[in-house]
């Protein structure tokens, strides 16, 4: 006899693919169109760029030319995550480079806890922020049509629920950020597990992706892992996005 599932109910069974952002932070910078495409080939959902300004983080990257030269040459989504001081200032110019998600950090609308307020002084954590000078970056970014994460560090805990209902995705760090191939942070685990109850956005997680690691995300309700050293090192890329899209199955 067969049984007729209710629509709704195959809804709840039914879960989102998880999907793979590749982190270009860990690419062969030489050949950045490859890489471009290998992340492509492999059917990875999007690209990451890691924008540092060694302040807000103890490492200096790349920024707006490095999405102005990729963004003719691919069609998947580009997020700029911005770890530096004054995210608003430059909401616009990522935005006209191309960016299609702008990951704003947490930490720069509050008052820093009192071992990272000086200069020099990281990983940058806080408490609480002001709400609606956030909510201002937030709308800038999403009245020109395009995604708004917010980002919090492994030692802020979520402290911006007023914003829950307005935010596209939350980007949970699993690294204190400023480099690739650190180690994964699992006590981060419970800030998606909490979320998981109260967001229905995109949960995001970034920083000692791996297979060991990745696992351990998914099962806490990550939908989109960011990943450079395990993607970009990978022999298999195909079969490394195989694996992490699976994840959920
Ligand atoms: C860390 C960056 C991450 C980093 C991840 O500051 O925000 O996106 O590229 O690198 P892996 O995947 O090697 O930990
Ligand atoms: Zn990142």
């Amino acid at each position: 006899m067969r049984v007729r599932v209710p629509p709704r109910a195959l809804k709840l069974i039914m879960k989102n693919p998880i999907k793979v952002s590749a982190s270009i932070l860990c690419a062969d910078f030489k050949n950045l169109a490859d890489e471009i495409k290998k992340a492509e080939d492999a059917g990875a959902d999007m690209l990451h760029v890691d924008v540092m300004d060694g302040h807000f983080v103890p490492n200096i990257s790349i920024g707006q030319i490095i999405v102005e030269t990729i963004r003719p040459i691919t069609k998947l989504p580009i997020e700029a995550h911005l770890m530096i001081e004054h995210p608003g200032m430059y909401i616009d110019s990522f935005i006209e480079a191309g960016t299609d998600i702008v990951s704003i950090q947490a930490e720069c609308y509050g008052k820093r806890r009192e071992h990272c307020r000086g200069v020099g002084q990281f990983p940058k954590e806080v408490d609480f922020i002001d709400v609606d000078l956030a909510k201002k970056d937030i709308l800038k970014i999403q009245n020109k049509g395009k995604k708004a994460f917010m980002v919090i560090n492994p030692g802020t805990p979520l402290c911006f629920s007023p914003l829950f209902n307005i935010l596209d995705g939350v980007l949970i760090m699993s690294v204190n950020p400023g480099f690739a191939k650190q180690k994964f942070i699992s006590s981060v685990l419970s800030k998606v597990e909490e979320l998981k109850k109260v967001f229905k956005g995109d949960i995001s997680i970034d920083g000692g992706v791996n297979a060991e690691t990745a696992p351990l995300a998914v099962k806490a309700g990550v939908d989109i892992l960011v990943t450079a050293s395990y993607f970009f090192g990978s022999n298999n890329p195909k079969e490394t996005v195989k694996y992490l899209k699976g994840l959920n199955s």
